[in-house]
């Protein structure tokens, strides 16, 4: 019996995991056992503390608590290191403690403004620049003591704009893009890099370039804006060396730095990046270089709070070979990897000196040729000029990326040859903890493309999109793949962050900082460069865009059982419900104070250049959401103990159901629309207060879906609940058909034209191979891969009862010709896996509980058993009319 997995705060330790952002970070661990049916009875917890050589063990405690565990000890400072280690004993035998877990490290980052001396420095009266700013260098030599031996050596460094930082000519780390994007005006992160196999034992540089990025560059559709958060590039860092006497030496930025001008001569999220060979400063950042040249620094104010980045770093996570050469009709060549990922490509080769290729990247062809008109004013392109080394030179850009599959190479040297190109994959690099595999090769594929677009857009934050001019923090997206993105990642701490960004922009609009919104309310896409437009999307209040304040916080509860992000959000959650505007005297949206609803967005019914008008009334859809998440707050009252605020969402819930059912729902259970998306939200929702409504309302959503021959009739409203709908009312073989569609509109058909990602419309691409020509036209989208949780929970059976799956159920519903299914995720309390065959009339289950769990298994015959932890072999007879 040993203790793994222990997670400190809602991440997991690690390099580039980030740090803890706070003096009491909860503890949560597994336990790994042979023994079967382990509940956990006591625990122990003993730390070591930076300042002491000896743990401190505190008492043990009797309790089968083993994940969000109070913070026991006393309280850490910033910057501190700690190692922690758990035993613990089984209700079996409580005097038998297991071992002493392996230690594991925690590192604490900066947690106040007053613990940061680091400037903010940037170059001398550096030029404001409107598009595609250079680089600026930055460089400062320091020395280490020789006569005492290095301890540690930490860099805690952040920028206004995106950085690397190198320390005696090599990058001290892999990721890309820090310090991501958050609502600057509220926060920004530091990152946190363990330096010491950099450092040598006398003279060393570090170095450091940064780019203009979300912070001066531009972002934004129809234009965007460019300088939001401010014009100047800089950088603020400290570098921290600790002797074994325990002294320590401290470098700072601060006006004793330099600057230049680097190779990179412009760069820009959405445009790309223009890299000069020859404007390389060789040995800029090692010791030796005469900077005498280089250009002073200016300190600035510091615009902002610092936090440290307690969430996984965006870095390299896959390396792709180029596929094949394609020429294209028009004479260009285009390189093509075979899958449509996010990143940029790498090249290696020989050119003249001052040759100049230039790679221009798309997700799709279109009549044999780069698809840009997807990429709006996006260019996407990145331009390179050789130095001329005859040993051959290697690029990738460093302030940019590209969602992509196809590049287009322009004025190569001599011919082209594929092993000179390799797509570098990037992404917040999550743990992926969640998976599916089933005897439909299709549907096999239908999944890894929810993953792969999963990856795609959780790129520092979750974006809508990786590659046109607006890749954003859109909240809709993320409200409606919130669950089934945080089954298949390790979404906790990365989606814990920008919920924070959430609440800090409704904070802002609180503040009357800004005047187009009301006051307090979210905005549309966070963080929100939307408020500093004129665009009529400003003061766009919308349901399930909002909505994501309250829905948002419980699929990350569930997945993880982590009452601190529903004590957090709280708040929030309850300041959203008051913006809403309500009709008198009831409790539901009063359409004529918003100006309006994206309802069903996307809905394949809906004119294509006017995704909003869908075939269900979007006040209906808005109401059907406030039900939601009124449920949801009153679920919440009652875990956080909140008496009076429970009685009130009670009250506001029942009442709403009430309304609802008033307003749109006959006795019988007919619903006004009468479409995919009503049904699919009363019935998943629980709106309905006789069973004959519901079992009738079953009946009228099969009879749609089946006059619809199968094919998906809901956009973002209706799509994740539309398959759950028809199983829950006894319409699996309906659900099943729907899932297995191929024609246009339905999930498989993207399959079936060789996607390699979820789209955004259901059409992206029709089925004549021409790219839908609406502007919002993207091939890497993950709303619609909600689908996902059905195969999840239905097909492979595995639903959370109790949040963190405590408590769960084992369910697997076969179908259709399915003969085989794997379902696995890493739940906190450790692997879930279930497994399940048809032999001729026979299944056959094998389900994995881990230790201090319980589920209940349903076998398709309808037999039930409430089984802990180890691994159980079922069987039954398997009659399809079940
Ligand atoms: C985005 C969507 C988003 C929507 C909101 C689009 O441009 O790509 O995914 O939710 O706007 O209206």
């Amino acid at each position: 019996m040993k203790v793994c997995g222990i997670r400190l705060g809602l991440g997991t330790p690690g390099p580039c995991q980030g740090v803890l952002n706070t003096r009491e970070p909860t503890i949560s661990w597994q336990t790994e056992t042979v023994k079967t049916d382990w509940i956990q009875d006591a625990f122990q917890i003993k730390i070591k503390y930076e300042k002491d050589p000896e743990f401190t063990e505190y008492d043990i405690i009797k309790s089968g608590d083993s994940q969000w565990v109070n913070w026991p000890g006393i309280r850490l400072s910033s910057r501190e290191e700690f190692s922690i280690s758990i035993r613990v004993a089984g209700k079996d035998a409580p005097s038998e403690f297991s071992e002493w877990s392996e230690p594991v490290k925690g590192q604490v980052g900066i947690l106040s403004n007053e613990e940061w001396p680091a400037k903010f420095i940037s170059l001398e009266d550096q030029p404001k620049v409107e598009n595609n700013p250079p680089e600026t260098l930055f460089r400062k030599c320091f020395k280490v003591s020789k006569s005492k031996s290095i301890k540690s050596a930490k860099v805690y460094s952040t920028a206004l704009g995106i950085y690397e930082v190198e320390i005696n000519g090599e990058r001290i780390s892999d990721d890309y893009l820090s310090p991501g994007w958050t609502t600057y005006e509220s926060r920004l992160l530091h990152q946190f890099y363990d330096v010491s196999q950099y450092i040598s034992d006398d003279e060393n540089v570090i170095g450091c370039r940064v780019g203009a990025g979300w912070f001066s560059g531009r972002v934004g559709f129809e234009g965007g804006l460019s300088n939001i958060y401010g014009d100047k590039r800089a950088i603020s860092l400290q570098l921290i060396i600790k002797y074994s006497d325990n002294t320590e030496d401290i470098v700072i930025t601060d006006q004793s730095w330099k600057s230049n001008y680097g190779p990179i001569t412009s760069a820009d999220i959405y445009n790309g990046e223009d890299y000069d060979a020859n404007l390389e400063i060789s040995d800029w950042s090692r010791p030796g270089l005469d900077d005498s040249e280089w250009l002073n620094v200016e300190e600035g104010e510091n615009p902002t709070h610092i936090e440290p980045q307690s969430f996984p770093y965006v870095r390299q996570i896959n390396k792709i070979t180029a596929k094949e050469i394609i020429s294209t009709p028009s004479g260009k060549s285009i390189i093509d990897f075979g899958e449509n990922i996010v990143g940029f490509v790498k090249i290696h080769t020989t050119a003249p000196k001052g040759h100049k290729v230039t790679l221009k990247h798309a997700e799709v062809l279109e009549n044999g040729e780069l698809g840009i008109t997807p990429l709006r004013a996006a260019k996407a392109t990145d331009n390179y000029i050789f130095k001329g080394d005859e040993r051959g030179e290697t690029y990738h850009p460093h302030f940019t990326y590209h969602g992509f599959r196809y590049c287009q190479v322009e004025n190569w040297h001599g011919s082209l040859n594929i092993d000179a190109f390799e797509a570098i994959v990037i992404s917040t690099s999550m743990k992926q903890i969640g998976d599916f595999q089933c005897s439909n090769e299709l549907l096999n594929k239908l999944h890894d493309n929810v993953i792969r677009s999963s990856r795609g857009n959780f790129v520092s934050l979750p974006t809508d999109c990786p590659q046109r001019d607006e890749r954003l923090g859109w909240t809709g997206d993320i409200a409606i793949f919130g669950q089934t993105a945080s089954f298949l990642f390790d979404t906790t701490s990365f989606l814990n962050s920008w919920l924070q960004d959430f609440t800090c922009e409704q904070m802002l609009n609180e503040k009357g900082n800004y005047n187009s919104p009301p006051s307090g309310v979210p905005p549309l896409t966070v963080p929100d460069i939307i408020k500093y437009t004129d665009h009529s999307w400003g003061p766009v209040i919308s349901a399930i865009w909002q909505d994501v304040s309250v829905i948002l916080p419980k699929a990350l509860y569930d997945s993880t059982g982590a009452v601190c992000i529903l004590k957090n959000q709280f708040d929030s959650m309850e300041k959203w419900f008051e913006c809403i505007p309500k009709l008198e005297g009831k409790v539901l949206w009063d359409k004529t104070k918003v100006k309006f609803q994206l309802g069903d967005w996307l809905d394949p019914n809906a004119p294509s250049d006017e995704p909003e008008k869908a075939s269900t009334d979007e006040t209906l859809v808005a109401d059907a959401f406030m039900f939601k998440i009124l449920t949801i707050m009153v679920e919440v009252c009652s875990r956080l103990n909140l008496e009076v605020a429970y009685t009130k969402y009670k009250t506001l819930c029942d009442r709403c159901k009430k309304d609802f059912n008033d307003e749109y729902i006959t006795p019988s259970g007919r619903i006004v629309s009468d479409s995919q998306t009503c049904y699919a939200l009363a019935i998943c929702f629980d709106l309905f207060y006789s069973n004959d409504q519901l079992e009738h309302a079953g009946n009228r959503l099969t009879e749609i879906v089946k006059k619809a021959r199968f094919k998906i009739g809901t956009g973002f409203a209706g799509t994740p609940f539309i398959t759950t709908a028809l199983s829950i009312t006894g319409h699996l073989d309906e659900a099943y058909s729907m899932i297995l569609e191929k024609e246009c509109p339905s999930w498989l058909y993207p399959v079936t034209m060789g996607a390699t990602t979820v789209w955004e419309r259901w059409d992206s691409m029709r089925p004549d191979g021409s790219i839908n020509p609406n502007s919002m036209t993207s091939f890497n989208h993950y709303a619609l891969g909600s689908v996902a949780t059905f195969m999840h929970e239905v097909i492979g059976g595995l639903k959370v009862l109790e949040p963190g799956y405590k408590n769960f159920e084992v369910r697997p519903q076969p179908g259709k010709d399915m003969s085989y299914c794997k379902v696995s995720h890493d739940s906190p309390y450790g692997k879930i896996l279930i497994e399940w065959s048809l032999n001729d009339k026979n299944f056959n289950l094998e389900a994995t509980i881990p230790l201090n769990t319980r589920a209940i298994i349903i076998l398709p015959d309808g037999k039930s058993q409430n089984v802990g932890s180890g691994k159980h072999i079922l069987a039954c007879e398997y009659l399809e009319s079940k």
